[in-house]
């Protein structure tokens, strides 16, 4: 594997099953391409349903050993991982940007976050209380506590792989549940790096496991843990077809289920916004990760009197982004994460063009000395976007900001809204009634107000209606991997 890191022990390539490092059952390999080129640059894993029960079996196995830990126990295994996390960050950004390809400082700083998940639930663990009903009936004590779900099967996606699996693995071992975790395909180094610094923060065997496979194994290998009783809860991040296949597939053995899925965010700017705040919080929010991410702003609703004074400033900062490798320091758009992708931005870029739209800027691959390779996009500001284009109903997840017109503040909450779908949500106001008033009728589970960047470990990040449910980060992190037990104790007369 060509990646020059200070530990090479950091690049696993098996699964990891009950404290071992093992090749599958079958010896199969899945390929993993570089994102800029397309090339192979390492193989890991392509796993079974065989490999998948195993790693339920050891996760099963090892469940009542680590729930019986004091929990401040378990906080100390996560306090060691997260010193590890921290100490190995510039090979853990390096493994993210060769695979994911985004540029190494946005790589640096999807660690930091990715670790500050797991310092938060390092300290949430010891913090799961219960409750001591007021006595209803003489002689009879109420009391309810919370208990760990049990194993815990990880899915997670490629835009943010060490970040995504963090935030969902740190939270269920802190509940004293056990995980198997399968990353996606596109990106499983990260994954499997993070795990070996769990392995040497002394994790027990069994507690956490991971199993790598390809695309086409994928459904083998979660189908094994769909059908398994074993398996308690499912914790999934990707688009919101997958999300329903696992709400069906896992309803005959009624797993408990964390979804977080597909989004298509409008970001409005009213005609009262601060337009400079405006612009850099759309570029913060749109252009993370090349607009890969669940939380990015799709449609842009700009009000008619400030639109073309917003689509000049626009420009103007849009223009400036480096499109290159993720291993040029000057990167700020790394390659998309397959053609694939390439191939979606670019039909909604024409789609949208043919149905009206005009092109400020962008719209088409870029291949030069520098961004040298298939899967580089420019990035693209196109206006009089209409609701009759691809990218108005769809997830774009690429580099492309649509900027919708509008006129009046409940025409544009309604356009907002009118769509399946409600993770994020922004918008640009200095009006207090209108903050309020606005906030409160957008449907997401999370709202940016004057603010583009909106990640934190400290607060729940998680959507309504089809973006799915349940909650990741904060306090109402850990609840999701855990149950409500009531004890009704007699004999007090
Ligand atoms: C995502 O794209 O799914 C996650 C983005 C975030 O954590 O901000």
């Amino acid at each position: 594997m060509s990646l020059t890191l200070t530990r090479t022990d950091l690049l696993k390539e098996q699964n990891f099953i009950d404290g071992q490092w093992r090749d599958c059952i079958n010896g199969f390999k899945h390929e993993v391409a570089d994102p800029a080129t397309g090339a192979t640059f390492a193989s890991v894993s392509d796993s079974s349903a065989v490999d998948a029960q195993m790693a339920a079996t050891a996760a099963q196995t090892a469940f009542d050993g680590w729930r019986a830990l004091p929990a401040r126990e378990r906080a100390r295994f996560l306090k060691r991982w997260h010193a590890l996390i921290v100490e190995n960050s510039e090979d853990l950004a390096k493994i993210i940007s060769r695979e994911q390809g985004k540029p190494l400082a946005e790589a640096r700083g999807e660690v930091a976050y990715g670790a500050s998940y797991v310092e938060w639930f390092s300290e949430e663990a010891v913090r799961s209380y219960g409750d001591i009903i007021p006595e209803q009936v003489g002689g009879k004590k109420l009391m309810v506590t919370k208990e760990p779900v049990g194993v815990v099967a990880a899915i997670t996606p490629w835009n943010f792989p060490l970040a995504m699996i963090a935030r969902k693995i740190a939270p269920a071992l802190a509940a004293g549940c056990t995980v198997v975790a399968k990353p996606a395909e596109d990106t499983p180094l990260t994954a499997l790096a993070l795990v070996r610094l769990a392995e040497e923060a002394g994790i027990p065997p069994g507690v956490l496991n991971i199993v790598t496979s390809s695309r086409e194994k994928v459904k083998e290998v979660v189908g094994a843990w769909l059908t398994d009783t074993r398996v308690r809860k499912i914790t999934f991040t990707g688009s919101t077809a997958v999300g329903k296949h696992l709400a069906r597939e896992s309803a005959d053995t009624l797993k408990r289920l964390s979804l977080e899925l597909g989004g298509n965010a409008p970001f409005i700017v009213f005609e009262d916004a601060e337009l400079d705040a405006a612009v850099n919080g759309l570029m913060a929010a749109k252009f993370r990760n090349g607009g890969q991410t669940c939380v990015s702003p799709n449609r842009v609703y700009v009000h008619d009197a400030v639109y073309a004074q917003f689509a000049e400033k626009l420009v103007a900062r849009v223009e400036a982004l480096r499109v290159g490798p993720a291993t040029r320091d000057d990167s700020l758009i790394g390659p998309m994460i397959n053609a694939r992708a390439v191939d979606k931005i670019e039909s909604h870029v024409q789609d949208a063009l043919a149905r009206g739209g005009k092109l400020l800027t962008g719209g088409k691959r870029v291949k030069n000395d520098v961004a040298d390779g298939p899967n580089y996009f420019a990035p693209t500001v196109i206006i009089e976007a209409n609701h009759d284009m691809a990218l108005a109903s769809e997830e774009t997840f690429g580099p492309v900001v649509p900027l919708f017109r509008f006129s009046d503040e409940n025409e544009v909450v309604r356009l907002a809204n009118n769509t399946p779908y409600g993770l994020a949500a922004y918008f640009y106001s200095r009006d207090i009634a209108r903050v309020s008033r606005v906030a409160g009728r957008l449907q997401a589970g999370i709202v940016g107000i004057n603010e583009g960047a909106l990640a934190s470990e400290a607060a729940p990040f998680g959507g309504v209606k089809e973006s799915g449910y349940g909650r990741e980060g904060s306090r109402y992190g850990l609840d999701d991997y855990m149950q409500t037990k009531y004890h009704c104790q007699g004999g007090f007369a």
